[in-house]
């Protein structure tokens, strides 16, 4: 097994969970010296997750290669490998985790497998200065309400079906609007919302501290074809009924926590609309608001290799026989001993 002792340290980060695969440099002191990345871009519909498993195996050396070269580190430079381990799509994780397990043997350096959950509440705190937020984590694939308690991340509200990302996505995706590389679908909602004018009633599910997305998108698609509103209108309606959504319950964990801080992170955290009604709650409170920037909101390969050396640094490693991919690992599996150490 590699058992080389990080003395200055850099790790590399590897996020391959959905369409993206990413590779970053980061230093054991918390600076990012490269994040690069290649999506995976469907030519219709959502990701098939062994076409994207094979986007990224095609690209991983062209990502790696640039990953090194913008930060002006050498692969034997690098005192750790830090991988999406999961949750994700089965085959996309594969495809990260065996370059992970290839490159730490090479190097003989240690692995370890990072939840990728984590990697987005870690680097918002980096980026932002956040101690010890409630969390709201918004992606693609996750729509998760939490809050470190006892030596865990604990999730205090989540979905219970599809993701506030994947919401606006197939809902783009059903109305016919067209996603551009750079311009996520739910960045080409917000941009039509912007230019809604008339409110169009939509379905409003919170259960307890749960929220449900899928019967709101499908009324979304309903009021568009039965032409309730335009396409801006819609737009504007879901964003404002799904947000109206998530600020709720985040403010009740806010609320209940008394936590210091409201951290916004993941893709969706990109969106100004749902920026401004989280500060307006988290102002209330007294608490600071913080949102990730956006180079760091969407999967990338930094907030990766960031909680890989906050979990190396406090006596965490994955063993390569240890390193299968956990296609449904929860974020409040992870005992994250890092948070109290600091
Ligand atoms: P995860 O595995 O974390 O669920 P993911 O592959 O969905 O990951 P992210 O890159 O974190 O990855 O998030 C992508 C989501 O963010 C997509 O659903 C996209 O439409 C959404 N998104 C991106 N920009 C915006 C925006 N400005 N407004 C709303 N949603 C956005
Ligand atoms: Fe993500």
């Amino acid at each position: 097994m590699p058992k080389k002792k990080p003395s200055h340290s850099y790790c590399l980060g590897i996020e391959s969970t959905a369409d993206d695969f990413g590779a970053a440099v980061v230093s054991f002191d918390g600076k990012v010296l490269s994040n690069a990345n290649d999506a995976y871009l469907p030519k219709e519909g959502g990701i098939h997750p062994r076409e994207a498993a094979r986007h990224h195996a095609e690209v991983s050396e062209k990502v790696l290669a640039e990953a090194f070269e913008t930060a002006s580190v050498k692969p034997r430079e690098i005192s750790l490998v830090a991988f999406s381990q999961g949750p994700g799509l089965g085959p996309c994780l594969r495809t990260g985790a065996t370059a992970a397990r290839a490159l730490a043997s090479y190097l003989a350096v240690p692995l370890v497998g990072v939840n990728h959950c984590v990697g987005h509440i870690e680097i918002g705190k980096l980026a932002t200065g956040a101690v010890d937020p409630v969390t709201l984590y918004v992606s693609g694939g996750n729509t998760i309400v939490s809050a470190f308690e006892a030596g865990k991340y604990r999730i205090f509200g989540e979905t219970l079906d599809i993701a506030m990302g994947n919401c606006l996505d197939v809902f783009a995706r059903a109305v016919g609007l067209q996603q551009r590389k750079g311009a996520p679908f739910g960045a080409v909602v917000e941009e039509l919302a912007r230019k809604g004018k008339k409110f169009v009633s939509l379905p409003y599910t919170v259960k307890g501290m749960d929220l449900s997305f899928s019967g709101l998108h499908t009324a979304a698609v309903n009021a568009f074809e039965s032409n309730k509103g335009t396409v801006e209108d819609i737009c504007y309606s879901l964003q404002e009924v799904a947000f109206s959504m998530l600020t709720e319950v985040t403010e009740r964990a806010l609320a209940h926590t008394q936590k210091p801080e409201v951290l916004l992170t993941g893709g969706v955290a990109a969106n100004k609309k749902l920026q401004s009604m989280l500060k307006v709650v988290a102002d209330e409170h007294g608490a600071r608001f913080c949102v990730v920037p956006l180079k760091l909101a969407a999967d990338n390969g930094a907030m990766i290799a960031w909680a890989g050396i906050l979990a190396y640094n406090s006596g965490i490693s994955t063993p390569i026989e240890k390193s299968f991919v956990n296609v449904k690992w929860r974020l409040e599996e992870v005992y994250a001993p890092w948070v109290e150490a600091k």
